[in-house]
C-alpha cells in the first residue's frame, strides 16, 4: 500500500488549526504529527510539500444534480464530467438525487440512477432519493433503501404536476421518516401560489428572466419552511431544508432551532453572491443564466448579508452547490436549455452549474473578505455535511483512521473564473470575472492524487460508492 507523508502544512479541521504532517497509508489518514517528531519521511512512496499551505478535508457537496432530466431537457453535466469538475474544486464526495417519478417503484429509481453513476465517478458518491410518488408500497420502500445506504429523502412543495406532494403526502413520508430514524429534505416553496403568480405575470406579458423572481416572493419560501417545520415536528422527523435563499424563511428555521427541533438549512453560493438587481435582471435574456429555485433574491432586501450572518453563527449549518447546469447558448450534444425559455421565463430550466466553484467562492467570500472563520469554512464545506449525512468520521475530517481524502490549499495562488477556467460541461460560470485568492494546489481521493498542476489526474471510476449511515447531528 502507497505511503504518503504531506509536510509543512497547516492542518485546518472544523475545530482546529495545527502545524502538522500528515501521514497517509493506503486509502487512510495513518498519523498526524508535528515536523520532527516523526521519521515519516523515509520509506514514504510520495512527499508533499505543504509548506505554506492549508491541509483540509476534502470538500463535501450534499447537493448536486447530474444527468437529471429537467424542465424539457437534462442537466448538462454527466457523472463522469461532474464529478471530475468537482475534483478540479476540491470535491471529493457528493451526494446526488436519484429520482422516483410518478407510476415508478422507488428502488427502480435508486437503480436507474446507480446505473448512471457506476463506473464513471472521479470521486466518491452516494445518494439521496426523492420520492416523487408517496403511496403505500413507496413508503415501504424508503425503509428498504436504508439498506442500500439511502438515508435521507427529498420531498417537494414545489413544482406542482411533477415532483410536488400535497401535505398530506408529505406528512405520511415524515412519519415513516421518523420511525426509520432518516431525514427528510424539503424543497420548501409553496408552489400551487408562485404557479397563479406565474400564470398572471405571463398574462400581463411580463416574460423576462427577470419576472422568475418576482413571481417567488419571500413569502413564498418562508410559509413552505413554516408548514414544513410544523409537519415535521407533528411527525416526530428530522428536516433538513434545502436551498435556503429569503431570510424570512431563515428566521422561521432559527425559530425552530431555539425551540430544540431537529431542523436543519443549507444554503448555496449562487445566494451569497448573486442578486436580482445583477444578475436575474441583466438585460435581454442573460438573466437566464440565473435562473434557479429558490430564486436569486434582491440584494436590496438584505438577504445575502443575512445568510452569510447565519452561516457564521450556525444558524445555517451547510453550503452545497444544487448543481444543475443547462447551456446558456444551444449546445450540440444538448441541444437547446436555457433558450427553451426565450419569450416565457417559465420555461427556463431551473437549475445554476456550481460544482466546481463552491470551495473557491466560500474560501474568497468566507475567509479572505473575513465573514468566515478559516475553521467554520471548513465546517460548512466539508464537515457538517458529512455529520449531517452519515459520513462522518470517514468523511468530513482529517483523523487517524478517516479517508484520506485531501486538499492541499494553497492561499498564495490567485485566478479569475470565466468560461476558459472551468471543466463543467458547460458554456458559462455563474461566477465570471470574480477572483479568487487561493485554490486547491493537490486533491487526494482515499489516499490517491486526483488533481495536481491544474490537472485531473485520476480515472473515470476512481470513485467508489458512498453507503450511508443515519445522521449524526440530531439531538
Ligand atoms: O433550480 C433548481 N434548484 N434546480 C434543481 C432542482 C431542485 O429543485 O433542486
Ligand atoms: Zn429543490
Ligand atoms: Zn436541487
Amino acid at each position: 500500500m502507497a505511503r504518503t507523508v504531506i509536510t509543512g502544512g497547516t492542518v485546518v479541521t472544523a475545530t482546529e488549526t495545527m502545524e502538522a504532517d500528515v501521514l497517509i497509508d493506503g486509502e487512510v489518514v495513518a498519523g498526524i504529527a508535528a515536523a520532527g517528531e516523526h521519521g515519516w519521511a523515509e520509506g514514504a512512496d510520495r512527499v508533499i510539500d505543504a509548506s505554506g499551505k492549508y491541509v483540509i478535508p476534502g470538500a463535501i457537496d450534499v447537493h448536486t444534480h447530474f444527468e437529471l432530466p429537467f424542465g424539457g431537457t437534462f442537466v448538462s453535466d454527466s457523472f463522469e464530467t461532474g464529478t471530475r469538475a468537482g475534483a478540479h474544486g476540491g470535491t471529493t464526495s457528493i451526494v446526488d438525487f436519484a429520482v422516483q417519478v410518478k407510476g415508478e417503484r422507488v428502488m427502480e429509481g435508486f437503480e436507474n440512477w446507480m446505473r448512471k453513476a457506476e463506473g464513471n465517478c472521479a470521486i466518491d458518491y452516494g445518494f439521496h432519493m426523492i420520492v416523487g410518488d408517496i403511496n403505500d408500497e413507496s413508503l415501504k420502500e424508503m425503509d428498504a433503501i436504508v439498506d442500500e445506504g439511502v438515508t435521507s429523502f427529498k420531498l417537494f412543495m414545489a413544482y406542482p404536476g411533477v415532483l410536488y406532494s400535497d401535505d398530506g403526502e408529505i406528512f405520511r413520508a415524515m412519519q415513516q421518516a421518523a420511525d426509520s430514524g432518516t431525514t427528510i429534505m424539503m424543497h420548501a416553496e409553496n408552489g400551487i401560489a408562485i404557479d397563479v403568480l406565474r400564470e398572471q405575470a405571463v398574462a400581463r406579458g411580463e416574460t423576462d428572466p427577470k419576472y422568475h423572481t418576482v413571481t417567488r416572493p419571500p413569502a413564498t419560501e418562508s410559509e413552505a419552511v413554516h408548514r414544513a417545520i410544523t409537519l415535521a415536528e407533528l411527525a416526530g422527523a428530522p428536516l433538513y431544508v434545502v436551498h435556503m435563499s429569503a431570510k424570512e424563511a431563515v428566521v422561521e428555521l432559527t425559530e425552530a432551532r431555539d425551540r430544540g427541533l431537529n431542523v436543519f438549512g443549507e444554503t448555496c453560493p449562487q445566494y451569497l453572491f448573486l442578486s436580482w438587481e445583477d444578475h436575474v435582471s441583466a438585460p435581454g435574456f442573460e438573466g437566464a443564466k440565473y435562473v434557479c429555485s429558490t430564486p436569486i433574491r434582491p440584494r436590496s432586501e438584505g438577504h445575502q448579508e443575512y445568510l452569510w450572518n447565519a452561516l457564521a453563527r450556525g444558524d445555517l449549518q451547510i453550503v452545497s452547490t444544487d448543481h444543475a447546469g443547462f447551456f446558456y447558448d444551444d449546445d450540440e450534444t444538448m441541444g437547446r436549455q436555457k433558450r427553451l425559455g426565450e419569450g416565457n421565463f417559465t420555461l427556463i430550466p431551473n437549475g445554476l452549474p456550481g460544482v466546481e466553484e463552491r470551495l473557491n467562492v466560500m474560501y474568497q467570500g468566507g475567509v479572505v473578505e473575513g465573514r468566515l472563520s478559516l475553521n467554520r469554512w471548513v465546517d460548512v464545506c466539508c464537515t457538517t455535511p458529512a455529520k449531517m449525512f452519515g459520513m462522518y468520521p470517514n468523511k468530513g475530517t482529517i483523523a487517524v483512521g478517516s479517508d484520506a481524502d485531501i486538499v492541499v490549499y494553497d492561499p498564495s495562488a490567485s485566478f479569475v473564473y470565466t468560461p476558459d477556467t472551468i471543466h463543467m460541461n458547460i458554456d458559462y460560470t455563474a461566477y465570471d470575472g470574480m477572483e479568487i485568492n487561493g485554490k486547491p494546489d493537490v486533491v487526494l481521493s482515499r489516499g490517491k492524487v486526483v488533481v495536481e498542476n491544474d490537472q485531473y489526474v485520476g480515472r473515470k471510476g476512481d470513485g467508489r460508492y458512498l453507503k450511508r449511515g443515519t445522521s449524526d447531528c440530531l439531538i
